[in-house]
C-alpha cells in the first residue's frame, strides 16, 4: 500500500545544462508506473527542471526553504515560492543543513508546518552520527529528532509527510548501512508513528533510506519491509545510476 519513492538530492552540484539534460533523461526512462520519482535540484534550476520533466510523472522538490511566507529574509525561499515554480515536495532537516548550517529540530518543525500549510510534501530527515551510533544513542537521537521535528502536527498532517532515515556516517561516504541496520531504525520509526499518532498513520507514512544508495545495493535495501524508498545523493547525479536505483535488478 505504500508506494516506493525514489528522490534524487542533487545538493550543490551540476550546472543548468546538465540539470536539464539529467531531468529529461530521468523523465524519459523512469518507470513511474511502479515507483514515485522526485528530483531535488539546486533552487536556481528548479524552474528549468520543472520544465524539463513537464508531461511526465516525475515530481520536483526543493532542498530546503524558510518557514515564513514572505519578507525581509535575504537569501531565503518561501514554501509558496517553491509551489509557485512547480514543486510538490521539499527536503527538510537534511543532516548537512543541521550540521553545516545549524538547523535545530525547532527550525525543522517550523518548516514542516509551513510546508504542509503550503501544500508541499515535506521529506523530513533524521539520522545519527557515527559517534552517536557507537555510543549506543541511535534510538534516542532518532526519537528526539522525530518528536522535535514533528511537534504540534496532527495525525492527519503527519499522514502527509515522508520521513527519510539518513545515518550521517553513511552520507557521501560510500559506507552504506546494512539492510538489517537500516531496517531496525525504520521499524523503530514506524513504531514511533504508531505510538505518537495511530496505526493507520504508521501503516501509510513512507520512510525512505538515504546514505550511499547505489544501483548495486538498492534492491536489498528496498526489499526490507519498512524501507519505502531512497533519498539518493551522489548516485542521483547520473541518469544511469539513478535509473538503476529506480528499477534495480
Ligand atoms: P549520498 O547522499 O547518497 O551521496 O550518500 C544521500 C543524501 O545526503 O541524501
Amino acid at each position: 500500500m505504500r508506494r516506493t519513492l525514489i528522490a534524487g538530492n542533487w545538493k550543490m552540484n551540476l550546472n543548468l545544462q546538465q540539470s536539464e539534460a539529467l531531468a529529461k533523461a530521468v523523465a524519459e526512462s523512469a518507470d513511474t508506473d511502479s515507483v514515485d520519482v522526485a528530483l531535488c535540484p539546486p533552487s536556481v534550476y528548479l524552474a528549468a527542471v520543472v520544465n524539463a520533466v513537464a508531461g511526465s510523472k516525475v515530481a520536483v522538490g526543493g532542498q530546503n526553504m524558510y518557514h515564513a511566507a514572505e519578507g525581509a529574509y535575504t537569501g531565503e525561499l518561501s514554501p509558496g515560492m517553491l509551489k509557485d515554480v512547480g514543486c510538490s515536495m521539499v527536503i527538510l532537516g537534511h543532516s548537512e543543513r543541521r550540521q553545516l548550517f545549524g538547523e535545530s529540530n525547532q527550525d525543522v518543525c517550523l518548516k514542516t508546518h509551513a510546508a504542509l500549510a503550503a501544500g508541499l510534501t515535506p521529506i523530513v530527515c533524521v539520522g545519527e552520527t557515527l559517534q552517536q551510533r557507537e555510543g549506543g544513542e541511535t534510538s534516542a537521537v532518532i526519537r528526539e529528532q522525530f518528536e522535535g521535528s514533528l511537534k504540534g502536527l496532527t495525525a492527519e498532517q503527519v499522514g502527509g509527510i515522508v520521513i527519510a532515515y539518513e545515518p550521517v556516517w553513511a552520507i557521501g561516504t560510500g559506507k552504506v548501512a546494512t539492510p538489517d541496520q537500516a531496517e531496525a531504525v525504520h521499524a523503530d520509526l514506524r513504531k514511533l508513528l504508531e505510538t505518537s499518532y495511530n496505526a493507520e498513520i504508521a501503516a501509510s507514512v513512507r520512510i525512505q533510506y538515504g546514505g550511499s544508495v547505489k544501483p548495486d545495493n538498492a534492491a536489498e535495501l528496498l526489499a526490507q519491509p519498512n524501507i519505502d524508498g531512497a533519498l539518493v545523493g551522489g548516485a542521483s547525479l547520473k541518469a544511469d545510476s539513478f535509473l538503476g536505483i529506480i528499477s534495480p535488478r
